[in-house]
């Protein structure tokens, strides 16, 4: 089959042609049909009534032979019943002929010996009178339209209970045949002007149907060149509307996916960029400076392994999250409590704290053992109290706590540094957002690691918010399900 043929707007229009075509044809031929076999009932019915009349009132004449009266009558049934009509006696042989001609002859037509021999009241049948070929009733218009057509109706004479003759009418059917061929044509016409308005509609409405479809593969063919912000025309209603609507918000997804991609890639490269270039420097100052002093020479090499140190955790963090987004990240549940693992991890912060003489003070609630993921837990706590300690100043208070509410336990992470304003609030939990980009670097910040705490909570089905006001400091508050193991 052709391309063109293939496509959902021509096999509508097919199908739609089909069904009005095929149901116009059933419908015009059982009308014609249902409408010729009522013309020829009426008329057979009309022509027998007629003919049995005239044979009782020949039948005396005939039996006493009164040519005069017989011969008036026959003219006069030829005349009322506007045919040919013939007096025929017993053995088949032409008494009398209204038209004069046949006198004499014996006619074998099929209707006169089923009179004659089998002994019925009448027959009746219609015949081509160039090739004598008769017609079967149920269906007229099957026969060509050009022989003349002729109907032959007898009735048989009885006289004393004996027949003594056949009377034949011989009348033409032409101008009934006529008439249903003319109808026949007409409804021929009329399926043609049907069947162009049904193309018409029918085309009409599949390019209405498809024209959806089209646009959508047009827009489906741009995002695969990459264009994520081809959209649809949600128009219309019912399913191809939802699909355009579905559609578009799945664009939707695409582009935003496609552009945090994109922020993503070239904020990880500008990140891996920074400690590559100042080790770049470092290493260049130590290879064209042989006679570099120790002291400075140690400096830059501990300067390069820091930065090294920094590109080390930078890559852990990518890969963390890379894992996360892939849903790659399993957790392994394990029964912990988190106030020994709160304890344990400020602990082990305890002399970074007095370095800078910042004081960690816990107040835990013994609230019960829970299941989850160890080890990404102590690098939720972790992340918090290095943050909290980072961006409070030195002498600082950093408060945690551990408490029960209902099924939750609650962390919570506070300290007195300068607090995050506002409008940056809301920031803190997206990927490489630093508020002080400077300073943030030189604490070696790269701003992954509230966005890294946020996935393992969510990941335990759990909730983490931030508040802080201005001035007075910041909490984090972490809400974890218990989770039965
Ligand atoms: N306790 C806090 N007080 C004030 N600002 C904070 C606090 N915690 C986080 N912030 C701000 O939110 C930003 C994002 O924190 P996040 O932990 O995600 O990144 P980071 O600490 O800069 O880098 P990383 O954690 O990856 O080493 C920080 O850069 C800082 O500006
Ligand atoms: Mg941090």
């Amino acid at each position: 089959m052709p391309k063109l043929f293939s496509s959902i707007r021509w096999k509508v229009l097919l199908a739609f042609f089909l069904i009005i075509g095929i149901s116009f044809l059933v419908m015009a031929s059982t009308l014609t049909n249902m409408l010729g076999r009522y013309l020829f009932e009426q008329r057979i019915r009309a022509d027998r009534a007629g003919l049995e009349n005239w044979a009782v009132e020949v039948a005396p004449f005939l039996y006493n032979a009164d040519v005069d009266s017989l011969s008036a009558a026959i003219s006069r049934a030829g005349n009322e019943m506007s045919g040919r009509v013939l007096l025929l006696d017993s053995d088949g042989k032409v008494q009398l002929d209204s038209f004069r001609e046949a006198h004499g002859r014996r006619l074998a037509y099929p209707e006169v010996v089923s009179v004659l021999l089998s002994g019925q009241m009448a027959d009746y049948g219609v015949h081509s009178l160039k090739t004598g070929k008769t017609i079967e009733l149920n269906n007229p218009l099957r026969y060509n339209s050009r022989d003349e057509w002729v109907s032959y109706s007898t009735a048989s004479i009885i006289y004393s209970s004996k027949v003594v003759g056949v009377l034949l009418l011989v009348s033409s059917v032409g101008e009934m045949m006529s008439n249903l061929y003319t109808l026949q044509d007409n409804l021929i016409l009329i399926f043609v002007i049907v069947a162009l308005a049904a193309l018409m509609t029918g085309a009409v409405f599949s390019r209405i149907i498809t024209k959806p479809i089209v646009n959508l593969t047009g827009v489906i063919g741009l995002m695969s060149k990459g264009d994520f912000a081809a959209r649809v025309p949600e128009t219309g209603s019912g399913e191809l509307k939802h699909l355009a609507t579905a559609f578009n918000s799945m664009s939707e997804r695409l582009q935003t996916l496609d552009q945090s991609r994109n922020e993503f890639v070239s904020n990880a490269s500008h990140e891996l960029k920074t400690p590559l270039s100042t080790m770049k420097i470092l290493i260049e100052s130590l290879i064209y400076q042989p006679e570099m002093e120790t002291e400075l020479r140690t400096e830059f090499l501990s300067d390069i392994n820091s930065e090294i140190n920094r590109l080390a955790a930078i890559v852990s963090d990518l890969l963390t999250l890379v894992q996360a987004d892939a849903h790659n990240m399993r957790l392994e549940r394990e029964k912990i409590s988190l106030a020994a693992l709160v304890k344990e991890t400020a602990h082990r912060l305890e002399p970074l704290a007095a370095q800078r003489m910042q004081r960690l003070s816990l107040t835990l609630d013994d609230s019960g053992d829970m299941y989850a993921d160890k080890s990404k837990l102590r690098q939720v706590i972790y992340n918090l109290i290095d943050n909290a300690m980072k961006y409070t100043q030195d002498g600082g208070l950093i408060s945690l706590s551990v408490t029960r509410e209902g099924r939750d336990i609650i962390l919570s992470v506070s300290d007195n540094g300068p607090g995050i304003k506002a409008e940056n609030l809301p920031h803190v939990f997206d990927r490489f957002y630093r508020i002080d980009k400077a300073r943030s670097r030189d604490s070696g910040g790269t701003g992954l690691g509230l966005s890294i705490v946020r996935q393992i909570i969510t990941l335990h089905g759990g909730t983490i918010k931030a508040t802080s006001e201005e001035g007075k400091g910041s909490t984090f508050i972490v809400a974890l399900p218990i989770h039965k193991g």
